[in-house]
């Protein structure tokens, strides 16, 4: 199953997303929360202290490779998960799109 949540700003995206994920997790379900906010907070509602963000490495451009039937990733999910993902009290798996550490310039 593939769920993906989006919509208007500071309706309870990530409330609802961090909730359902640790429910089914919980229920025992394998689980991969995706946080593809620019300013990502899931990590939060997933139990896990936002300190832990800063050893998470950001999923970089490489990790993808263009095909004549579109994208494809150049390692396997479970590799991927196993550099860049971070996994919370309830089981749930964490990969966090984007990170910024800090502003930049226009
Ligand atoms: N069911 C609810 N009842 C009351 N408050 C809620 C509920 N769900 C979320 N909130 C509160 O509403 C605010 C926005 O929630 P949340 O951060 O989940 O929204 P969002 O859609 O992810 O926001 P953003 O667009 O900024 O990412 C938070 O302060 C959250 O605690
Ligand atoms: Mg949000």
């Amino acid at each position: 199953m593939k769920l993906v949540i989006a919509g208007k700003g500071g309706s309870g995206k990530t409330s609802i997303s961090g909730t359902m994920a640790r429910l089914l997790a919980r229920s025992g379900r394998r689980v991969l929360a995706i946080d593809g906010d620019s300013n990502p907070n899931l990590a939060l509602t997933l139990g896990i202290p936002i300190e832990r963000m800063n050893d998470l490495p950001t999923l970089s451009r490489d990790l993808l490779r263009r095909t004549a039937d579109g994208q494809e990733l150049t390692r396997t999910l479970a590799e991927v998960c196993e550099s860049h993902s971070l996994t919370g009290p309830d089981g749930v798996s964490l990969l966090v799109m984007a990170h910024p550490q800090h502003a930049g310039t226009g």
